[in-house]
């Protein structure tokens, strides 16, 4: 049966300037409302990219009404508190530390994979924000697959907006993510990456 891999065609240019060479970290935001049915569907797409024995530890709260918003613009940090306050729709992406009650069902082949981390805590906290990381980035470039603008920011008040939103469920805060249209004067001034033969090695 031939689907999108075994057809082994790849993204078009542009698909990949989109979500790569073209793609900009956005820090204004037009009022151009983002729907409900988009932000579903960046969840849509980034839920299937992989984890660590399909652990799947990250949770996502969209925050798209104007008392959500503000509630939120609280704790982040001085410099991103107008960004946030601009965005159309804001994501917060967190680490669930009890993941692996999910295990037996996410993994039905290896569900004693569950006891494992219970009771191993450094093993389940690395597990957690290590697949958790992995996730976020999936989920910027799922931002961008749809066209939309991210600005992901790790500068706010991470145990304020636990505090906040996450009272019940103990997850645990790790990336705010903006999700619009860019505004006005949106980008920086882009910064250098690295040349590959600093980064990359073959043998
Ligand atoms: C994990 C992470 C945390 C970041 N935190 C902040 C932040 O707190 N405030 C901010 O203005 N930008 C933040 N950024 C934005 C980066 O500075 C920006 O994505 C990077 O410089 C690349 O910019 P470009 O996509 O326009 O090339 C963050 C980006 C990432 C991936």
């Amino acid at each position: 049966m031939t689907n999108a891999i075994t057809a082994g065609r790849g993204l078009d240019d542009a698909a990949r300037a989109l979500l790569y060479t073209e793609a900009r970290t956005a820090n204004s935001f037009a009022p151009t409302p983002v729907r409900d049915e988009e932000l579903a569907q960046i969840w849509e797409l980034a839920r299937w990219a992989p984890t660590a024995a399909n652990t799947q530890p990250l949770r996502v709260l969209f925050v798209r009404t104007d008392e959500g918003r503000a509630r939120l613009v609280e704790h982040m940090s001085e410099g991103n508190k107008e960004k946030t306050a601009s965005a159309p729709a804001v994501a917060v992406l967190a680490v669930d530390p009890r993941f692996h009650d999910h295990i037996p069902a996410l993994l039905p082949f290896r569900p004693e994979l569950r006891d494992v981390f219970e009771a191993n805590e450094p093993m389940r906290k690395h597990t957690g924000d290590f697949n958790a990381a992995l996730q976020a980035g999936y989920f910027i470039l799922a931002v961008r697959s749809l066209g939309l603008a991210a600005g992901p920011m790790a500068g706010f008040d991470a145990d304020g907006v636990d505090a906040e939103f996450f009272s019940d469920g103990g997850r645990r805060s790790t990336l705010v993510v903006n999700i619009g249209h860019p505004g006005e004067n949106p980008w920086f001034d882009r910064l250098p990456r690295l040349d590959p033969a600093e980064s990359v090695s073959w043998a």
